[in-house]
């Protein structure tokens, strides 16, 4: 049986990482500092090291204290209007806690590290769909950090042999079919969790942020992908890395707006959902929407819940089940 770190495990990707890996039996250890993840987001079982990935010695702890396969690095600041308000503490963030991280793998003899990277390194694509090839050129600090963040670990494989996977998450949405797991950010700012929660009367009708976008709505499109389809790639790419590190882009390759996601809603929930209008926010691209044929051609990875309304549907339905979020008294499942 293979035991495998996850960083950020308590928090929205990271805790549907945990779950594919339990699911098909591996061990797994959470590293998470509990900032904006969720204690009751990891499964009864698992344990958690509630370090903060800045804390060099710590970190080294957790390393001599278990033996790790691959390591899933998940945990970061990761909202876009947040990091333009906030870029030093961004970057010094993620990519400082990221290089302690990898410093402290290639210590432990580890040899495989996933990266949970991100489709803002590539700013504003002037081609669509995205591929691997795509010019990075982020329009804001968060997608700045964590391409500095891909550089370094290119860096590291030559260097020290540490193998990595860098998986560009176009926009993760959803929750996992079986309700064990969910989105809860506080506070949230993602347009599904937000616009759901508008739709429960849990918050102020969600502000359509910006009309005027070069877009056939005017609203920008994003690439909807499924958090569990998300999570089986990360394992999909592992036996991919003995023959050296690589790069994905993963999403479904369609572009939704933001006016589609809120008649999905509406379809899936059926009820309305109040909705004003509001100013661009800073830092958002007009479209992005991923190619992720190699990642599928080499991996044969393939999505499970590509639909809107599938993803939407199991949003609806974690909301549903969860009106506090992870508030209420649920400790783990699986
Ligand atoms: N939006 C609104 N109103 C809201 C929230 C969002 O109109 O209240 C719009 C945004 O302008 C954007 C779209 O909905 O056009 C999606 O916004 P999200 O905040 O849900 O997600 P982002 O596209 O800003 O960012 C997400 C992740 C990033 C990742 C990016 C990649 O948070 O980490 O997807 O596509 F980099």
């Amino acid at each position: 049986m293979a035991r495998y770190l996850v960083t950020g495990g308590a928090g929205y990707v990271g805790s549907h990482v945990v779950l594919a890996l339990r699911d098909r039996g591996d061990e797994v250890v959470v590293l998470d500092n509990i900032s904006t993840g969720h204690r009751a987001a990891v499964p009864k079982g698992v344990p958690i090291a509630e370090v903060d990935l800045a804390d060099q010695r710590q970190v080294g702890e957790v390393f001599a204290a278990w033996h790790f396969d691959a390591v899933f690095h998940m945990a970061a600041l990761s909202l876009v209007g947040d990091s333009m308000k906030r870029p030093l503490h961004y970057i010094r963030t993620n990519v400082n806690n990221s290089v302690i991280l990898a410093e402290a793998a290639i210590k432990a003899g580890v040899k495989r590290l996933v990266f949970s990277s991100t489709a803002a390194i590539f700013g504003v694509p002037r081609v669509t769909p995205i591929g691997e090839n795509t010019p990075a050129e982020p329009v804001n600090p968060y997608g700045e950090s964590k391409l500095m963040v891909e550089q370094a670990l290119a860096w590291a494989d030559g260097a020290n042999g540490l193998r990595t996977a860098c998986l560009r998450y176009f926009n993760a949405a959803g929750a996992d079919p079986l309700g064990r797991a969910g989105e809860d950010h506080m506070p949230e700012t993602h347009l599904i969790p937000r616009a759901i929660l508008g739709a429960l009367g849990r918050a102020e009708p969600v502000s359509i942020f910006g009309t005027d976008y070069d877009t056939p709505d005017g609203t920008p499109l994003r690439d909807y992908v499924h958090v569990t389809d998300l999570a089986a790639a990360h394992l999909a790419v592992l036996p991919r890395l003995e023959e050296g590190s690589v790069a994905y882009n993963i999403g479904n390759g369609t572009g939704y707006s933001v006016k589609d996601v809120l008649a999905a809603i509406e379809r899936v929930s059926g009820r309305p959902v109040p909705h004003s209008y509001g100013p661009r926010r800073e830092g958002d691209p007009p479209s992005l929407v991923a190619s992720s044929e190699r990642l599928r051609a080499e991996t044969g990875w393939r999505p499970a819940h590509d639909t809107l309304d599938e993803i939407v549907r199991t949003a609806w339905a974690w909301h549903m089940a969860h009106p506090e979020g992870y508030a209420a008294p649920m400790r783990g499942a699986a």
